[in-house]
């Protein structure tokens, strides 16, 4: 065998992609489901993607998703992946003090290995952009004190690691729908025996299943891949958003067996 011959034989049998980008391609598409961007990017600013977010107006004041991109003076550059992957799923900083639940991680908790391996994987291989973070704007009764408490009383949101359906892994887990369909009590806590009957402060309605159970499989399909209501309407603002940053990327297997979930899910 010449030598040529082998150099074309060993080349055209080398992968295409390699294993390190197939498990940051995999991250993107977590970051997706999960709809990271749509917080931690100033949208309406044009800010650059996942580099601090818009100012989130709440009950308890105006938060700023900070910068994630790996830049080292600004972003989250030199943490370990172990630290990140607690922020993720535990809320807690790398100095061991508690993130605010604005940050959706007691719906991220149940993410699994393998998820928040690919997930770092991916913002790590992000460009790094210098923009400092701006101060959350809170009102005089939160602090950071209080969020230990708070966490235990915070209800888990559903689906476990161990959960083989997929649906409930990407609505409840990923999707963090609760956040807004699930209704709060006055200390923030969710209501999850009234799992997704709405959230009239979020102006976010019923989608138990009791709710959805006269809309079709095709509607729900086109609801979440453009946004069209079967009234002909659109949705607006925070589903609008959640619709175009992360529903409308889903893949068609995942999709299905999302809605699959959310038309059998009993409420309590
Ligand atoms: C609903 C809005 C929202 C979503 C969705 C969201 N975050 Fe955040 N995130 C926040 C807020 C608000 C904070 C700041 C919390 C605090 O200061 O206590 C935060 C903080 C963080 C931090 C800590 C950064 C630091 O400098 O300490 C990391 C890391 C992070 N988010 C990653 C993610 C990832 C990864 C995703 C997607 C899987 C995500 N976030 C989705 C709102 C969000
Ligand atoms: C940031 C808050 C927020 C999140 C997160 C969110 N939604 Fe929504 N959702 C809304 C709001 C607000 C509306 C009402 C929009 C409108 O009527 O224009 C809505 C509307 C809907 C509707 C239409 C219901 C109807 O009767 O018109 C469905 C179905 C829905 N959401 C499902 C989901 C699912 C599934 C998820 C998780 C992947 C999700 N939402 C995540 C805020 C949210």
């Amino acid at each position: 065998m010449n030598y040529l011959y082998k150099l074309i034989l060993v080349i055209s049998i080398l992968p295409a992609v390699s294993p390190a980008q197939t498990l940051i391609d995999q991250g993107r598409y977590i970051a997706q489901l999960a709809n990271c961007y749509s917080c931690h990017t100033d949208i309406e600013n044009e800010g650059k993607p996942l580099a601090g977010g818009r100012a989130m107006e709440t009950q308890f004041g105006i938060f700023y998703p900070p910068n994630i991109t790996p830049d080292k003076e600004t972003g989250i550059g030199n943490w370990t992946e172990h630290q990140f992957a607690k922020a993720v799923r535990s809320g807690l900083a790398p100095d061991g003090s508690h993130y605010y639940p604005t940050f959706p991680y007691s719906a991220y908790k149940n993410i699994s290995d393998a998820d928040i391996k690919a997930l770092t994987a991916y913002m790590f291989s992000l460009k790094p952009v210098k923009q400092m973070n701006n101060n959350h704007n809170l009102s005089w009764f939160v602090s950071r004190w209080v969020l230990p408490i708070w966490k235990m009383l915070n209800t888990d949101q559903g689906s476990n690691k161990s959960d083989k359906d997929r649906g409930a892994y990407i609505v409840d887990t990923l999707g963090h729908c609760n956040e807004c369909h699930t209704p709060r009590n006055s200390l923030g806590i969710l209501q999850m025996e009234q799992k997704f009957s709405g959230n009239e402060d979020l102006s976010a309605p019923d989608i138990s299943s009791e709710s959805l159970k006269d809309w079709s499989k095709e509607e729900l399909i086109d609801l979440f891949s453009d946004g069209a209501l079967p009234s002909g309407d659109y949705v607006s603002d925070h589903m609008a958003e959640v619709v175009e940053y992360s529903t409308s990327t889903w893949k068609p297997a995942d999709l299905k067996a999302a809605i699959r979930y959310l038309q059998k899910q009993k409420t309590n």
